[in-house]
């Protein structure tokens, strides 16, 4: 059991001090009977909800967000702004990190989340989730750098990259690259070694989740629980596959 301001607050939707005027509005319902004070306490069992929709309480917040080009995609920097200081201070104090990493100058798709074991899981090389970019090049991707990413790359440095998908769009210029790692520029250095070098790069899924395009640069949103589960499951069903693999 724990006080109801605090869990409330603890899903990042309200500080405690608005927690304490929404009850004091009679705003909160707890098992459909107005919430009398924030020090009361509840549990697992109990039903919350706020201006008659239900608040899920659940351990662990999921945070979409379409990162602009510019910022870090990091909890902290002493000198620049961060995809973490994007969010209100509630979630922040949640300690929320993001879900991998993408370039600064890199848009799209980033979850931010506190759930350290799902992130684990959607983030090892091992579970090849796929992750869906949108790119925009010099030149023009033909059938020869299909060919390419689709055996497998090996880079100058000796990196050798799983084999990739690769999708021309309209005249080439703008093409679909679908990865299942998520090493260090690997898009940018894959494409800039077929001689077709990024020039803008945005990421559009990860894992089966797509962006919103509601969002605009910047903005974020919580996960809907359909999105939450798809993410759950898939991290259940890749847990059971490691499993498996370990089995046999
Ligand atoms: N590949 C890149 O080169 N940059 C990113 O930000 C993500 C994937």
């Amino acid at each position: 059991m724990e006080r109801l301001d605090k869990r409330l607050a603890s899903t990042g939707r309200w500080s405690r001090k608005e927690v304490k005027e929404l009850i004091r509005q009679g705003r909160v319902l707890v098992n459909g009977v107005p919430a009398a004070r924030p020090e009361d306490k509840v549990g697992d069992g109990d039903r919350l909800l706020v201006d008659g929709q239900e608040v899920d309480c659940a351990p662990f917040v999921y945070v979409m967000m379409h990162k602009p080009a510019g910022i870090l995609s990091a909890t902290e920097d002493r000198r620049q702004k961060t995809v973490v200081d994007l969010l209100p201070e509630e979630l922040q104090r949640r300690g929320l990190f993001p879900v991998g990493r993408l370039d600064k100058d890199t848009t799209g798709l980033l979850i931010l989340t506190d759930d350290g074991a799902m992130a684990h899981e959607l983030l090892s090389p091992k579970k090849h989730v796929d992750k869906v970019y949108l790119a925009r090049v010099e030149g023009k991707i033909d059938a020869s750098d299909v060919d390419a990413l689709a055996r497998g790359m090996e880079l100058s440095d000796g990196l050798k990259c799983l084999p990739a998908g690769l999708e021309p769009l309209e005249d080439g210029s703008r093409c679909l690259v679908t990865l299942r790692e998520g090493k260090y520029h690997q898009v940018k250095r894959m494409l800039a070694a077929r001689g077709k070098p990024v020039l803008e790069l945005k990421r559009l899924s990860m894992g089966g989740l797509v962006l919103d395009e509601a969002l605009e640069p910047g903005q974020w949103r919580f996960l809907e629980a359909a999105e939450t589960a798809k993410l759950r499951d898939r991290a259940a069903h890749l847990n059971f596959l490691g499993e498996m693999n370990k089995k046999t």
